[in-house]
C-alpha cells in the first residue's frame, strides 16, 4: 500500500521579502518532498504566508498600504521566487484567504467548546515583534527573546488553558522522542516545559489585522494561533471538504528554523490536544544561515536574494550549497566566495566532469551506445567500485532519512571521487587508441562502470539537484528521472545498448567574476538602484515595497560592522524640536499624556507615556525633542503622530531630552 507523507514548511511573514534563510527551509522541504514523492510515497508538501498581526500592520502602514494591498504583494513574491525556483510544493496557503479564516474560526470554536477557552485581563510587556507577552519590566524593557524594546499593553482577552497539557506535553515528549528533532531541541523544549506553563494570551483587541474571534469580533485571534492552524487548514479542517485532511493529517514533518521551536512543540501540539485532533509525528529545527557572522534576517539587513544565485549559478548550485556546506541542524555561514568555490569543485568538476567525460567517451568509442562489459576481462578494480556504489546507495538513503544532507551528498561526492579515480587508473583514452579484442573488452567495462556510477550518482542526488540531474538522465538516454523508483535503485540497472542522447556541459565552470557579479546585484538591490534583474519580467520590483524596507538594508552590509548603523541610516530618523501646546491625561491610562505639539510647521498630536513623571500643565510650552517621521500609531484609541524623545532610567521615571541653549521650534537634530 502507498504510504502518506504530509511535509511543511513554517509559513513565512510578509513584512519581509524573501531571502536565502526562507529559501533555505523551503528548499530543503522540497528536496525532502521529491526523494518521498521517488520512494512512491503519496506525498503532500504545504509551505505559505503568514499575513496577520501586528508586525504586518505596522509595516504596510509604514510602506503606505493597506494591510492586504502590502500582503497581497510580498506574499506574491514568495510564490513567484519559488515558481521560479521550481519547488514542487502541492499548495501555497495564505492566512487572508477565507479557507483559511474559515478554518481557524472552526478550530477556536472547537477548543472553546472543549472547555479551554477563557476571558482574563493582562497588563505587561509585549514585544511586536515576536508576537509575544514578554516577562520584562517596563516600558521599552527588552524583549528577553530578541532584544528588542517591548510595549506595554492592558487587555482584556481570551486565554488558552495551556498549563492544563503540561503533563501530556512531558509525557508526549518522552514516550516519542523523535517527535523533536535534533535532541538538542528538544532538551530545550523539555526544561521549558518542566519549568511550568503558563496559559496563553490567545486574542488581541488593540489591533484589528487579524481574524475575528467567532462571536466577538472586536477581538483578534493571536497571529501564532492563526498560524500555526496553516497546517491543517491547508487541508480543508473546518471546511465542507474535509477529504485532504482525513488523507494527509497528522503532518510526518513540520520542517522549521530554530526559533520558533517553541510555538511548535509546545503551543501547538497543545492547540491540537484542546481540540481532539491528531498530533504532527515530528518537528525538525534547522539552523541558521549566518551572514558575516549573524543571523541572516531582514531586521539585521544582511540578506543574501536567492535570486541573485540562480541568476547566475541556477538554483541546483544553491540548493547544493545551502545543503552541502551547512549540518543540518546547525548554523552555517553563507559566503559568496564559498559558494563560488565549491560550485566550482564539487559541481563543474565533480558531477559535471564525471558526466561530461564518461558520455564524451561513450560517443567517441561506442558510437553513443551504452558498452556491453565484459566478465572476462573483469579486473578487481571493477568490483571495488561496484562494492563502492552499493554501500553509498544504502548510505545515501540513510542520511536523507535523517535529513542529514551534508552526509548524504559527501557520500554520493565519495562515489564520483572513486570512479575518478579509477578512470584516471584505467586510462579509458589509452585503450580507445588500442583496436585489440582485448583492450576494446576492457574500454567497454571500465566505461560501462563509470557510466553505471554515474547514473546512480544521479538518481541519488536527484531531489537535491532536480535540474542538472534530468539533464544528465536524459543524456544518457534514460528519460524523465521523476519517474525514477528510487526504492529499487541498485547496480546494473542500466541497459546494454541504451542510446545517449545529445551530451552537454550541465554545469560551466564559474569565473572569479561570478562573487563580483553577485556581490554587486545585492548592493545595488540593498541600495534600490534599478537595473537589477527582476523576479520575472512581469514582476517588476515595486519601488514601494521597496521603501517598507528597513534602512539599515539601505547600504551594502558588507561595509558596515555588525550592531552599527551608517550616517545615512541615522539622518532617516527626523529628529525636531517642538513645543508643547496642550497636555491632558489620558482616561484610564495611568501612563499616558495626549500631546499637541508645535513643529513650526505645524500642529500634532502625540501620545507619551510619560505622566508618572510629569504633571500636564508643567510641561505647556516646554521644548521637547521628537521623532517626526515615526509612523502614526493608536494609543488607546489615540493616533499619536511621532514620538517623544526621553531618557529612560532602568526603574526609574523617563526624563524628556531638552536644551541648555534657547532653540528654534521646528529645528531638525542632526
Ligand atoms: N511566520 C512565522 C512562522 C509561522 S509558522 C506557523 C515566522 N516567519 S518568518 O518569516 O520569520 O520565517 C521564519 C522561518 O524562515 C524560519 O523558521 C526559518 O525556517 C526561515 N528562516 C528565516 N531566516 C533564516 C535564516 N537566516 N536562516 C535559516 N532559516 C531562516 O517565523
Amino acid at each position: 500500500m502507498t504510504k502518506k507523507f504530509y511535509i511543511t514548511t513554517p509559513i513565512y511573514y510578509v513584512n519581509a521579502r524573501p531571502h536565502i534563510g526562507h529559501a533555505y527551509t523551503t528548499l530543503a522541504c522540497d528536496t525532502i518532498a521529491r526523494r518521498h514523492r521517488m520512494l512512491g510515497d503519496d506525498t503532500w508538501f504545504l509551505t505559505g504566508t503568514d499575513e496577520h498581526g501586528q508586525k504586518i500592520e505596522r509595516a504596510a502602514q509604514a510602506a503606505g498600504k493597506t494591510p492586504q494591498q502590502f500582503t497581497d504583494e510580498i506574499s506574491a513574491e514568495f510564490r513567484a521566487l519559488w515558481a521560479r525556483m521550481g519547488l514542487t510544493h502541492d499548495d501555497f496557503i495564505r492566512t487572508t484567504s477565507v479557507r483559511h479564516q474559515e478554518g481557524v474560526q472552526a478550530l477556536w470554536r472547537k477548543i472553546r467548546d472543549n472547555g479551554y477557552i477563557y476571558k482574563g485581563t493582562y497588563t505587561g510587556q509585549y514585544c511586536v515583534s515576536d508576537e509575544l507577552y514578554v516577562d520584562a519590566v517596563g516600558p521599552g524593557a527588552p524583549c528577553p527573546d530578541c532584544g528588542r524594546p517591548t510595549e506595554t499593553v492592558h487587555e482584556e482577552n481570551y486565554y488558552f488553558k495551556l498549563s492544563a497539557f503540561q503533563d501530556q506535553l512531558i509525557r508526549l515528549y518522552t514516550e516519542q522522542p523523535d517527535f523533536i528533532r535534533p535532541e538538542t531541541r528538544r532538551n530545550e523544549v523539555l526544561s521549558f516545559v518542566r519549568g511550568g506553563l503558563r496559559d496563553l494570551s490567545i486574542s488581541r483587541s488593540t489591533f484589528s489585522w487579524g481574524i475575528p474571534v467567532p462571536d466577538d469580533p472586536k477581538h483578534v485571534i493571536y497571529v501564532w494561533l492563526d498560524a500555526l492552524a496553516n497546517y491543517i487548514t491547508a487541508l480543508g479542517y473546518g471546511s465542507n471538504d474535509a477529504s485532504k485532511f482525513d488523507k494527509y493529517w497528522p503532518a510526518d514533518v513540520h520542517m522549521i528554523g530554530k526559533e520558533i521551536v517553541r510555538f511548535h512543540c509546545v503551543y501547538w501540539p497543545a492547540f491540537l490536544l484542546a481540540a481532539g485532533l491528531p498530533l504532527p509525528r515530528g518537528i525538525t529545527a534547522h539552523g541558521w544561515l549566518l551572514f558575516e557572522e549573524s543571523k541572516m534576517s531582514k531586521s539585521r539587513g544582511n540578506i543574501v536574494r536567492a535570486e541573485t544565485i540562480v541568476d547566475v549559478l541556477g538554483t541546483d548550485a544553491l540548493r547544493y550549497f545551502l545543503l552541502r556546506e551547512v549540518v543540518f541542524g546547525q548554523d552555517g555561514s553563507f559566503s559568496f566566495d564559498a559558494l563560488v568555490q565549491r560550485y566550482n569543485s564539487d559541481l563543474a568538476n565533480g558531477l559535471g566532469n564525471l558526466a561530461s567525460r564518461t558520455l564524451t567517451m561513450i560517443n567517441r568509442y561506442f558510437k553513443g551506445e551504452v558498452p556491453y562489459p565484459s566478465h572476462a576481462a573483469s579486473i578487481p578494480h571493477d568490483k571495488y567500485v561496484v562494492k563502492f556504489a552499493e554501500t553509498v546507495i544504502t548510505g545515501t538513503q540513510a542520511w536523507y532519512d535523517e535529513f542529514s544532507f551534508s552526509r548524504a551528498l559527501e557520500t554520493i561526492w565519495a562515489l564520483i571521487a572513486e570512479v575518478d579515480k579509477y578512470i584516471v587508473q584505467n586510462e579509458p583514452w589509452s585503450l580507445g587508441e588500442k583496436k585489440d579484442e582485448e583492450s576494446r573488452s576492457r574500454l567497454a567495462t571500465v566505461l560501462y562502470t563509470s557510466a553505471e556510477a554515474l547514473r546512480i550518482v544521479t538518481a541519488l542526488a536527484h531531489p537535491v539537484m532536480p535540474d542538472a540531474t534530468a539533464k544528465i538522465w536524459a543524456q544518457m538516454g534514460l528519460g524523465d528521472i521523476r519517474k525514477l523508483d528510487l526504492t529499487q535503485l541498485q547496480w546494473g540497472q542500466l541497459r546494454l545498448g541504451t542510446k545517449l542522447g545529445e551530451v552537454q556541459a550541465v554545469f560551466p565552470r564559474a569565473d572569479k567574476s561570478a562573487v563580483e557579479r553577485m556581490q554587486k546585484m545585492e548592493e545595488q538591490n540593498a541600495s534600490g538602484v534599478t537595473g537589477v534583474p527582476p523576479i520575472q519580467p512581469s514582476e517588476a520590483r515595486q519601488p514601494v515595497v521597496a521603501s517598507a524596507i528597513p534602512s539599515t538594508l539601505a547600504k551594502p552590509a558588507a561595509t558596515i560592522p555588525d550592531g552599527k548603523i551608517s550616517i545615512d541610516d541615522f539622518a532617516k530618523v527626523e529628529l525636531r524640536v517642538a513645543q508643547v501646546k496642550t497636555a491632558e491625561r489620558v482616561k484610564g491610562a495611568d501612563k499616558l499624556l495626549r500631546l499637541e505639539v508645535d513643529l513650526g510647521t505645524e500642529v500634532r498630536q502625540l501620545v507619551a507615556g510619560i505622566a508618572e513623571a510629569y504633571e500636564p500643565e508643567t510641561l505647556i510650552g516646554r521644548k521637547v525633542v521628537i521623532v517626526a517621521n515615526l509612523a502614526p500609531r493608536k494609543l488607546r484609541g489615540l493616533e499619536s503622530n511621532g514620538m517623544i524623545v526621553a531618557a529612560s532610567p532602568e526603574g526609574g521615571k523617563p526624563v524628556l531630552a531638552s536644551f541648555l541653549e534657547d532653540v528654534p521650534v521646528g529645528t531638525r537634530l542632526k
